[in-house]
């Protein structure tokens, strides 16, 4: 049975998918430091579980999350921030999760909505969705890497317009600019469906290939092209050790459907 969380709920919607439905509606799904516990401990559990190949986090269809608890925050010091490294487990996701991990967004992904947002492999949204780094608005800025996966996903002149206004963009947009994958017409239902979907792709591969996959795409973002390239080519090469590999290039040679060991 799953865990009995308060912020969250989990389910397994299709074999392989484990979604993670974040789950405080009275406050648009602010992402207070319970609710990250929780989420992190879902994520885990996916991580580790064999039967889950790709995860999916979404919210309701009116919010994503609206942000980082601002009345969390509000009193705040630097010390208390400092010393119980706020935000810190905010890392996990983009640290520790080896499996990909799909965000399907409808409605407000505000500050550390939009960065949680942001820290997944794979965006979805609808086209109503609002995205937005509203922080400067409340007099300070992004801090969950809004400022950096922001930047590298639209550019700088973009990204500084959006954090120095605080001023909020579309899904629609979110699609022209390559922040979502995907913009997907219709509403929460059409979106999770679409995320379900790729999610159930992505768990019929190769566990084995996938966490190479990610692990590659992943590099490009702190590695130079040339060490980047150098870093797939070693996994590349690594992954001639796998059962998998020969499991899927037999099975075309014998125009079989690949039967995966996960090995
Ligand atoms: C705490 C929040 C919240 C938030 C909404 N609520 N967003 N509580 N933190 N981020 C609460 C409201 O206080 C309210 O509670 C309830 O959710 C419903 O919100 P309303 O404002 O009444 O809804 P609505 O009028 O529909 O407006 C929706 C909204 C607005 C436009 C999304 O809620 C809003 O502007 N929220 C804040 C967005 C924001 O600034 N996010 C960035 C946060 S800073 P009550 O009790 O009154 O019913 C941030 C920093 C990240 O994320 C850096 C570190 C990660």
């Amino acid at each position: 049975a799953p865990a009995a969380y308060e912020n969250i709920l989990t389910s397994t919607p299709k074999p392989g998918v484990g979604l993670i439905t974040l789950n405080r509606p009275k406050a648009l799904n602010a992402l207070s430091s319970p609710l990250f516990k929780e989420l992190n401990d879902a994520l885990s559990k996916y991580e580790n579980d064999e039967e889950i190949g790709a995860i999916i986090i979404t919210g309701s269809e009116k919010a994503f999350a609206a942000g980082a608890d601002i009345k969390e925050m509000a009193p705040l010091t630097f010390s208390s921030a400092y010393k119980s490294n706020f935000i810190a487990p905010w890392s996990y996701l983009s640290s520790n999760v080896r499996k990909p991990v799909i965000a399907a967004v409808s409605g407000y992904a505000l500050g550390g909505g939009c960065e949680l947002a942001l820290m997944c492999d794979i965006l979805y949204c609808t086209a109503t969705a609002t995205f937005g780094q509203p922080e400067i608005k409340l007099g300070t800025i992004p801090g969950a890497g809004g400022s950096q996966r922001l930047t590298r996903a639209v550019g700088k002149s973009k990204a500084m317009e959006l954090i120095l206004t605080g001023k909020n963009f579309s899904g629609k947009q979110a699609g022209e600019w390559g922040v979502a994958a995907q913009v997907i017409e219709g509403g929460k239902d059409e979106l999770l469906a679409a995320a379900v979907d790729t999610a159930s792709v992505i768990a019929g591969y190769s566990r084995v290939a996938v966490l190479g996959a990610k692990e590659v795409v992943n590099k490009s973002q702190d590695l130079g092209v040339r060490e980047g390239v150098e870093f797939e080519r070693r996994v590349f090469h690594a992954i001639f050790g796998s059962r998998d590999q020969k499991i899927g290039m037999t099975a075309f040679a014998e125009k079989k459907k690949p039967e995966w060991s996960n090995e």
